[in-house]
């Protein structure tokens, strides 16, 4: 495993309020996957910080009654839909194109599939379902997205991890599991590959003397059962609640969930390369800055899975340094 700079020791701040959040307004911050689970509690949340949210989602309806939902509990809240599916890398470009925003301040990296049972599947492109979508698709967007983000003053990628991750390693022979598929394995891959993807970032970030953050946070465990209801986007019945109240003793609802990516984008302490989590066992409670520590830091394998994700995907994110916050300069590198 290769070395790489000691990750800021664990902040002892006590500061943070999930229910005082630091105001946001004239911030324009994109959520992927904004209109449904922890992605929807993350937009409301920050649309009640007074941002500007963008709800990237492949369904107008959804989308749509997530907005009507924002706007019932957060009145004036600016919200917009952004048409986006990971699973068609080809259409990622496009989805950028369409925010037509001269600068966009944050992207929390949120969609994602969780398959639970073989056989497995691919999308469109032919990548594996998980690993494509969760992983390959927010390379892809992000490398899109590079300019508006170096035009903030700012910019900040949260990219959204899970515990899961913790016990995978990659497998960099075969990244799109074609070899003994197993669907719990190849999400907990599909995740850590987008931690390294997310901690490789921020090397280079740094590297280039850019001002955009790429940080890592991730919900802890997160039970549609122990959610708030949203209807007509999340309802929760009596009886989802009575199920729910032993799981509440170790994990939490989606709504507790999106608050380590909530931190992630507003906290002014945040630095890039950070990890964010619960702070009970890293499963449920406000957020708290975790260690970066084991393979989360094996940088060799962060740059391997970089270079391959560029040859799939065909091009890479790709940030030049900036000599001030109304100069920036970033790009897209295709191969
Ligand atoms: N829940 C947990 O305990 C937990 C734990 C660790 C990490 N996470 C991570 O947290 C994130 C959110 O999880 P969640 O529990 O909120 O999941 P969820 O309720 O299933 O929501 C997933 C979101 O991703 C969107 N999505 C799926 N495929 C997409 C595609 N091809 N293009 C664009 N959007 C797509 C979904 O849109 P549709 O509504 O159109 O399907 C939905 O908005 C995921 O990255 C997950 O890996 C969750």
């Amino acid at each position: 495993m290769s070395s790489v700079t000691p990750s800021p020791a664990p902040s002892q701040s006590q500061q943070w309020d999930v229910h005082r959040l630091p105001r946001a307004e004239g911030r324009n911050i994109l959520v992927t996957g904004g209109n449904a689970g922890i992605g929807y509690f993350v937009a409301e949340q920050l649309a009640g910080a007074g941002a500007t949210v963008v709800l990237g989602s492949r369904n107008t309806d959804k989308a749509r009654a997530a907005m009507d939902s924002i706007r019932a509990r957060v009145p004036g809240a600016r919200l917009r839909h952004l048409r986006l599916d990971l699973a068609e890398l080809t259409s990622l470009r496009s989805s950028a194109e369409a925010l037509e925003l001269d600068r966009l301040d944050a992207v929390v990296l949120n969609a994602g599939v969780a398959l639970d049972d073989p056989p497995r599947k691919v999308t469109e492109d032919g990548h594996e379902f998980m690993f494509g979508i969760n992983h390959l698709g927010h390379f892809a967007l992000t490398g899109w997205l590079a300019p508006l983000l170096a035009a903030a003053p700012a910019g900040r990628i949260v990219t959204v991890g899970s515990f899961a991750a913790r016990s995978e390693r990659l497998d960099l022979e075969d990244l799109q599991s074609t070899r003994d598929y197993r669907p719990k394995r190849t999400y907990g891959r599909s995740k850590l590959a987008q931690m390294h993807f997310a901690f490789e970032l921020d090397r280079r970030l740094r590297a280039a003397g850019s001002t955009v953050l790429s940080v890592v946070a991730h919900p802890g465990g997160a039970l549609d059962s122990l959610t708030p209801s949203r209807p007509p986007v999340h309802e929760r019945s009596a009886g989802d609640r009575l199920r729910g109240l032993p799981a509440g003793l170790l994990v939490q609802g989606k709504d507790a969930g999106a608050w380590p990516m909530v931190r992630a984008v507003l906290d002014p302490e945040v630095r890039g390369g950070q990890l964010w989590e619960p702070r009970v066992f890293g499963l449920r409670g406000r957020p708290r800055l975790a260690p970066v520590q084991g393979h989360y830091t094996d940088t060799e394998v962060a740059a391997r899975l970089w270079e391959a994700s560029r040859e799939l995907v065909g091009s890479e994110p790709h940030f030049a340094a900036q000599e001030s916050s109304t100069a920036a300069t970033a790009s897209i590198s295709t191969s």
